[in-house]
């Protein structure tokens, strides 16, 4: 009966926070709390009236699953708690795992989140095209999938995905390259490497590409040149995104190609924890001017070597706003709501097009960092020293 009543209660609670929508849910969040505190005496006081609200259908409950990657890279952490956060502030049970980058747990993390009856299960995978079979149980069970971040490939299971703009992140990276050595107008040649991120992740293809649009015009002339030859994707891709792979084949790329005392200008890096690996290569195994290196995620260390010059720039992608975006997202589903997409044609995953919400990653460099990571509370400044 106080199950029936509280699960009522937070219904309310959380359709109540979903009408402010995306942007304020933070400050949303704080009043279903506050309501939620309110419940039990509400409860008490309320428990005649409340039990003559319908109560809400026990398998359709508030119990959301979310499925992370790892807690090996900084920002899935900070995305699992965020969405934690901003999810049980809502009013939802929330059902967070990590699966360590071992694929086989994830699968079962998600087989046992549609065995316990979760309403929506929100999932950043380790590998796009590994989940079929607890996507296909979800779908048979009726519960409804959000690929978080990182598309679910192959699956007509998925009903929503919510990431950043990724073309956009590649992009803006290699735009920066561009303006930064002015290679409409420079000659060169200057020499560039390439690190890539997981072959088995989505994204690390559009990150990419995005870069190498910006680019490819440059490399046609002449005015960029790779001397290890290691262009094309599968070649200078990281499995897991690890720094310890970057750094090794950054040190077997430095020692084949610039013993000689070869200049290297760029390194083009798709996320910080790859430019880390390719940062402890150069500093150990490099002599001449340094190079532009590009990342993305803002990583704690990262944002540090930016500040200590050995990173050029990185991209900032606000894991509260993604956060805030699902638990809106989720809510708008729960509640039979038309639920806010903004790209309904870029992300076919191979049995669909996937309705998206992209969220806008943002330019960091050092230059910025301070108002978009320490004035918007999202690191303090400690934590930058
Ligand atoms: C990608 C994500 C990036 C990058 C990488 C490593 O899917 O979009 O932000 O950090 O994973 O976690």
């Amino acid at each position: 009966m106080k199950k029936k009543v509280i699960s009522a209660l937070l219904s309310v609670a959380m359709v109540a926070s979903l009408l402010v929508g995306c942007g304020a849910a933070k400050e949303e969040a704080a009043a279903p709390a506050a309501t939620e505190e309110a419940a039990p005496a509400a409860t008490e006081e309320a428990a005649p009236a409340a039990e003559e609200a319908a109560p809400a259908a026990e398998s359709n409950g508030n119990k959301v699953g979310v499925a992370m990657p790892t807690k090996d890279l900084q920002r899935w952490n900070q995305d699992g708690a965020n969405m934690q956060a901003e999810l049980e502030a809502a009013g939802y049970e929330v059902d967070l795992q990590y699966a360590s980058n071992d694929v086989q747990t994830q699968v079962s993390q998600v087989e046992n989140m549609v065995n316990s009856g979760c309403s929506v299960i929100v999932i950043a995978a380790i590998e796009g095209s590994s989940l079929g079979d607890p996507l296909a149980q979800a779908k048979a069970a009726g519960i409804p999938v959000i690929a978080y971040d990182r598309l679910l490939m192959n699956s007509d299971a998925v009903s929503y995905y919510a990431t950043f703009d990724n073309y956009m992140v590649g992009t803006k990276q290699g735009q920066y390259i561009a303006d930064t050595l002015d290679l409409e107008n420079a000659d060169g040649p200057f020499n560039m490497e390439i690190t890539a991120g997981d072959p088995g992740d989505n994204n690390a293809g559009y990150f990419y590409q995005g870069a190498i649009d910006v680019l490819q015009k440059y490399i046609d002339a002449g005015k960029i040149v790779i001397p290890s030859g290691q262009v094309d994707f599968a070649t200078v891709a990281t499995p897991s995104w690890a720094t310890e792979t970057a750094q090794s084949r950054a040190e077997n790329i430095l020692s084949s190609n610039y013993a000689d005392g070869k200049n290297l200008d760029i390194w083009l890096c798709s996320n910080d924890s790859t430019a880390m690996g390719v940062e402890n290569a150069l500093a150990a195994n490099y002599t001449g001017n340094y190079p532009i290196i590009t990342g993305q995620d803002c990583d704690i260390e990262n944002v540090k070597n930016m500040i200590a010059g050995k990173q050029s720039m990185s991209i900032f992608k606000d894991t509260r706003t993604l956060a805030s975006q699902v638990v809106k997202m989720t809510g708008q589903i729960l509640a039979g709501e038309t639920v806010d997409v903004n790209d309904t044609k870029t992300y076919d995953n191979g049995s669909l097009v996937v309705p998206s919400f992209l969220c806008e990653p943002v330019f960091a460099d050092v230059n910025n960092y301070k108002e978009l990571l320490i004035d918007s509370g999202y690191y303090t400044e400690d934590q930058l020293k």
